[in-house]
């Protein structure tokens, strides 16, 4: 069975994180009506840059060959991405914030990648906790971060249905202020970043497996799908050169889903809304076979004249007491090295981004019990048989002469 077709292969909505730091920094700033904008770190929160870069430094001191990372691997031009560890299921484990306080996670993560995705930290509940309060500290230190390092930043996300505030989905509006909420909401948000933002998953995760309109997402079931052309073309304004895309799992094949997205973007794109790109998750599992069809599935969104990415890979595993097997490592290997290869492959494909580096930050074991080691490297960094494949497809295409 194909994966894309089989009901197991979705994965839960994520779970509102139970963690209430920032709402607790949230209400007790929100006091004035005025419209409030955080960037003042909590007082337990990293806030000395000079300190950071100088921690970072000493790590660096002891690295090896700075040529032996993805990074380096890959052509000019085709950026390797990373999610940022932080927020979301990260405030339930028994570490603190990763990207704050994990000074070897901060290293490799500058070593490695040329992209990084804020894998909670620009999600509404994170970065508009309250009405009329923003809170970007932890978003603003992944884009100073990504700028230090020489780094481009996937945005992510200003249109979804999930890890949304309780404000807004509790919240008594009429459907006029809603609509001012979220035109407020990607106006402040995108502008803050403009220019330094490549990606910006407007619209994520909007259809269901059936190609409906997914009822929990409360802009589109309120507003009617008017909405998505107003949501790109809000961030457009805000951001004329950010790459603005649709994002979702389970559109790696040819399928009912990736299909309603090929018709809504062709009647967008028909009515001159700023849509730019397509993007498979591509949230893997070696139960389910890997989507042979990627690459074409890739290219018919190319060919609507749109780019495409790989935006949060991983390849999970049903994994024993004992461990992943070489043999189930080499299949992630092959996985791995075959989605990358599709999106080298495809002209308009030059941002490939995994869902997390290292296990030992991973969302899989939290939302799918039993399956883990989705990530390239162990929990204390040793590279998988799926780090050398990566490395390897990106320098057989640098020296292929990619992209020239
Ligand atoms: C996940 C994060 O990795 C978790 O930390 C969080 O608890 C829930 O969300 N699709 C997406 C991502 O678009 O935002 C999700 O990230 C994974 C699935």
């Amino acid at each position: 069975m194909r994966p894309s077709r089989s009901p197991r292969t979705t994965h839960p909505v994520p779970a509102r994180p139970r963690g209430r730091r920032l709402l607790a920094l949230a209400a007790a700033a929100v006091a004035a009506p005025a419209v409030l904008v955080a960037t003042a770190a909590p007082s337990t929160a990293v806030d000395d840059r000079a300190a950071d870069r100088a921690k970072d430094r000493a790590v660096l001191k002891d690295h090896q060959n700075p040529r032996d990372t993805l990074r380096a691997a890959a052509p000019k031009g085709f950026y390797l991405g990373s999610a940022v560890a932080g927020g979301g299921h990260h405030e339930e484990q028994p570490y603190a914030d990763p990207f704050a306080y994990d000074v070897e996670y901060r290293d490799r993560l500058a070593r490695e990648f040329s992209s990084l995705s804020a894998e909670n930290q620009m999600k509404w509940e994170y970065i508009h906790p309250q009405q009329g309060f923003y809170n970007f500290y932890p978003a603003d230190a992944i884009v100073r971060f990504a700028q230090e390092h020489d780094q481009v930043v996937r945005g992510h996300t200003l249109l979804w249905h999930s890890q949304n505030p309780e404000w807004l989905t509790e919240g008594d509006f009429t459907d006029e202020e809603l609509r001012e909420i979220l035109r407020d909401h990607i106006s402040t948000v995108v502008s803050r970043y403009a220019g330094r933002i490549q990606q910006w998953d407007v619209a994520n995760e909007i259809f269901t497996e059936e190609g409906e309109f997914r009822e929990e997402n409360i802009w589109i079931t309120r507003l009617g799908p008017g909405i998505i052309a107003d949501a790109f073309r809000w961030a457009h304004e805000a951001d004329p050169k950010a790459k603005l895309y649709f994002n979702d799992y389970n559109v790696e094949s040819f399928n009912a889903k990736s299909d309603a997205y090929y018709e809504l973007i062709q009647d967008l794109l028909a009515d001159g809304v700023p849509v730019h790109g397509f993007a498979p998750q591509s949230h893997l599992s070696t139960q389910y076979g890997f989507p042979n069809d990627l690459r074409a599935n890739l290219q018919r969104f190319v060919d609507l004249g749109l780019e495409t990415a790989i935006t949060e890979i991983d390849v999970r595993m049903e994994v024993g007491e004992d461990g992943p097997t070489a043999a189930q490592l080499a299949q992630q290997a092959d996985y791995y090295q075959r989605a990358l290869q599709a999106c080298l492959d495809v002209r308009e494909c030059k941002s490939f981004t995994i869902w997390g580096f290292t296990d030992k930050y991973s969302w899989v074991p939290v939302f799918f019990p039993s399956e883990g080691s989705a990530t390239v490297t162990t929990e204390t960094y040793e590279r998988k048989p799926a780090y050398n494949a990566l490395q390897d497809t990106l320098r057989a295409a640098t020296r292929a002469g990619w992209g020239r």
